[in-house]
This record gives structure tokens, C-alpha cells and sequence, in this order.
């Protein structure tokens, strides 16, 4: 038998099915338990969000605190005022058009992106300028990044090999069009690209005569030199690496090819990589949200890397207590990116550690905790890693305190 929402309410208000209550009663806004898709509803039906608090949601859900995302925003754009360096910032990071919008009023020039669903979707969001940094092989995706090019022309990708810019350069002259392309120079991780010197001037030269190619400039990204602990060690790191990547760059521009752009930096070294002389944009990404990983690198002041707030949180609720040293939350394996060997950190308590153990459960072990943990209590977490962890949910509730203000979507996720 189908139960109404009506019989639902009464049953959660303790109401007999016949007793005649004030509508009002019935009606009562529940404290807890909205489902992601009765507050989809709510938002088209024109209600939003008013009134709505953290503890209405469910969980496990993540979280974007706004105050301290656009914190974040102003500081990096700030900085890269300051230095009269570009910014294009990494989008894998967010997968969130709110968020890229948000990037590019603060000043950005574009958006990377490092697939081409991502590619799609930022592009049916509007956002303009996007460099997709991770090779597009294959005539599958061959295909659906000219399908993109005929409608956000200024898309960029990138090359690292003969053949495969052979083969772009095939099918854009068959579609009619051009395509930018970036060449991709490895600076240490041997992930893609080219190695610099010898090999990637070699390869400007080939990509410059390809008809179907517009050579634009370098990308070269430092992944490794991202996390390297400590700021000194971390500074040695980029600019040892970085320094052939952007000799060869010199070297394009003396030769006469037509590269515009240095592309690289990270949020670990955006304050690092605008001291090297030649570069010209950061697609810096990490930095809107922050995560544990990144704390724990260490800044130029300490050893808390605290440039950028730790704006995205996920939420879960303590489900069990039936012990004195530990409760056990709803947010488990499946509700953490656990790609690192490290679990989230608890935000706003100490003296507690957690273990996203099991699929569905994760333990909080209180060790001498600086609050009291109760059955029902919602606790926030800091992801290790926030790029993967975004990837996992199709939203985030954006907050101003206790109270949910925004949905925003996320999208180009895997599985989307
Ligand atoms: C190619 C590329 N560029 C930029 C970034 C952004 O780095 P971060 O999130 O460390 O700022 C990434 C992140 O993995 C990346 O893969």
C-alpha cells in the first residue's frame, strides 16, 4: 500500500491516521530529514531555502562553507594581481560552474579542466577560456572535443607526442576548424609530456606546421612539486624542475614560434612559481577548498600550511554511543576519496581521531575530547584529499553558519 507524505508526517508528528489536527500541525517543517531530492523539489518549486539549517539535512553530505570559499577566492585572486600573473584555475578540483563563475568575476582568464566531460559540461555552463590539461587520444574523445570547439572556440588541449597532434590535426581540417593546442612539457612527475629541452623544441617545431593545429604555448605542471613538505624545500623543488621547462619556453620565443602562454603551478606553489621568470598563467586548484593533505605540507610561516581556509567539509551524524571511548558516525569508506593513507580530520574538536573504516560507518575515538559526542550529534570532517572526495557527490550545501543558503550542482563527475 502506498503511503502519502501526509500519512508520513502525521506518523513522524505521532498523529493517529483520523484525528483532525490543524493543518498547520500537519504541515510543521519536520527538524531533520530532508532527502537531496525533496529539497531539489523545494528549489523548483520556487520555495528555496529559507529557514533551512545544517541539521535539516541528511548525511553523509558535504559541505561548502561560503564565507570562508570566497575568502579563498579573494586571496588568490589578490595574489595574482599582485604578481601580474594569470589565473586559470584547475576546475577537477570543484567540477562546480557556481564555483568556476565565481573564479572568473574575481579575475580568472579561463578554466582548466582535465577531462573532456568536464570539458562538456563547464562549457554548457558558460565558462569560457577552457584548457583541457590531460590528453585527449582516442577517436572517441577526438570527436567529442571538436564537438566542443564548434561551440566554445577558444577551447585549448594538450600534446605531448607526433602522431597523436597528427592525428588532431586530421580531423580538425576534416571538421573545418582549428584547434588550440598547448604543447605539454614534463617537468618531473613523467605523467604526460614531453621532457623539456632537445625533444620538446623538436616537437613545437612539428606542431607549428601542422595545419589543422594552432600552437599556443607550454603546459607544464608540477604535481610532485605541489606536496613537497616544508616551503624552502618545496620552493628548491619547483624551481629546479620548473627551470627547464621555462628555458625551453625562452627558447620557442627566440626561435620565433608562437607561444603565448606558460601554464603551470599549483596551490602548493603558487607563491613559488610567480618568482620564476616566464610564466604567465597558474591553474592553481586545491586552493578553493583546501584539504588535509595540504595543511600538512607546511607554509612559508609554519608548519600548518594555512594560506587557504578548509572550506569543504563532509557531514555525517553519530548513529551509535553504546561506548564511552568511541562513537560511530554514518559516514564511512564510501563517503571519503580514501586514496591516501591518512583518514579526515575532525573540524572544531580536539582530542578525538577518526577512521572511515567500514563501507557505510566511520569510528570518531575519544580520546579526551573537548566536547561531549551524543547519539544524533552532526560532526564535520576535513577530507584528506577534496579533489576525489568532490567527484563522489552530485552536490554541496553551501552554509553562512548553521544555515543552508545554495545547492550547487557539481558535474563531469565519473559516473555522471
Ligand atoms: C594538470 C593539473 N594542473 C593543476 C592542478 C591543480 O593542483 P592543486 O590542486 O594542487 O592546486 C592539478 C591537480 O591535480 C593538475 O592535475
Amino acid at each position: 500500500m502506498k503511503t502519502s507524505r501526509r500519512q508520513v508526517l502525521r506518523g513522524a508528528l505521532g498523529l493517529a491516521a483520523a484525528s483532525t489536527v490543524a493543518p498547520e500541525l500537519i504541515v510543521a517543517k519536520p527538524k531533520t530529514g530532508y532527502t537531496h531530492s525533496e529539497l531539489d523539489d523545494r528549489l523548483k518549486s520556487g520555495k528555496g531555502l529559507n529557514g533551512l539549517t545544517k541539521a535539516d539535512l541528511t548525511t553523509p553530505c558535504l559541505l561548502l562553507d561560503l564565507d570562508l570559499f570566497e575568502a579563498n577566492i579573494a586571496r588568490m585572486a589578490a595574489h595574482a594581481k599582485a604578481a601580474k600573473i594569470n589565473l586559470r584555475p584547475h576546475g577537477k578540483t570543484h567540477k562546480c560552474p557556481e564555483v568556476a563563475h565565481r573564479q572568473m568575476k574575481a579575475g580568472a582568464i579561463g578554466l582548466c579542466v582535465a577531462t573532456i566531460r568536464e570539458a562538456e559540461a563547464m562549457a554548457t555552463a558558460g565558462v569560457k577560456g577552457l584548457l583541457v590539461t590531460s590528453e585527449l587520444v582516442g577517436k572517441p574523445k577526438i570527436e567529442r572535443l571538436l564537438k566542443l570547439v564548434r561551440r566554445a572556440p577558444d577551447t585549448m588541449t594538450v600534446v605531448d607526442n607526433l602522431a597523436h597532434a597528427q592525428q588532431l590535426s586530421e580531423a580538425a581540417i576534416a571538421a573545418k576548424l582549428k584547434l588550440n593546442v598547448m604543447m605539454d612539457v614534463d617537468p618531473a612527475g613523467r605523467r604526460t609530456g614531453v621532457p623539456a629541452g632537445e625533444q620538446a623544441i623538436k616537437l613545437a617545431e612539428q606542431l607549428a606546421k601542422l595545419p589543422g593545429l594552432k600552437l599556443g604555448g607550454i603546459h607544464g605542471y608540477s604535481g610532485v612539486s605541489a606536496h613537497v613538505t616544508g616551503f624552502e624545500a618545496r620552493r628548491n623543488h619547483s624551481t629546479k624542475v620548473m627551470t627547464p621547462v621555462l628555458e625551453t619556453y625562452a627558447q620557442l620565443k627566440k626561435l620565433g614560434l608562437p607561444v603565448e602562454i606558460m601554464s603551470g603551478g599549483s596551490t602548493g606553489t603558487y607563491n613559488i612559481d610567480t618568482e620564476l621568470s616566464g610564466m604567465t598563467e597558474l591553474q592553481v586548484g586545491s586552493y578553493v577548498f583546501m584539504d588535509k593533505e595540504y595543511r600538512m605540507v607546511g607554509g612559508k610561516s609554519g608548519a600548518t600550511y594555512d594560506d587557504f581556509n578548509c572550506a569543504l567539509t563532509v557531514m555525517g551524524t553519530v548513529i551509535s554511543k553504546a561506548y564511552d571511548d568511541h562513537a560511530t558516525l554514518d559516514c564511512g569508506i564510501k563517503a571519503f576519496a580514501k586514496d591516501r593513507k591518512f583518514d579526515a580530520d575532525v573540524k572544531g574538536i580536539t582530542g578525538v581521531t577518526f577512521s572511515a573504516g567500514s563501507d557505510e560507518h566511520g569510528t570518531l575515538m575519544l580520546q579526551n575530547p573537548s566536547r561531549e559526542i551524543k547519539l544524533g550529534d552532526r560532526i564535520e570532517f576535513i577530507v584528506p584529499h577534496c579533489d576525489p572526495n568532490v567527484n563522489l557527490y552530485d552536490r554541496m550545501y553551501c552554509t553562512r553558519g548553521e544555515n543552508v543558503v545554495e545547492v550547487w550542482r557539481t558535474v563531469g563527475r565519473y559516473g555522471d
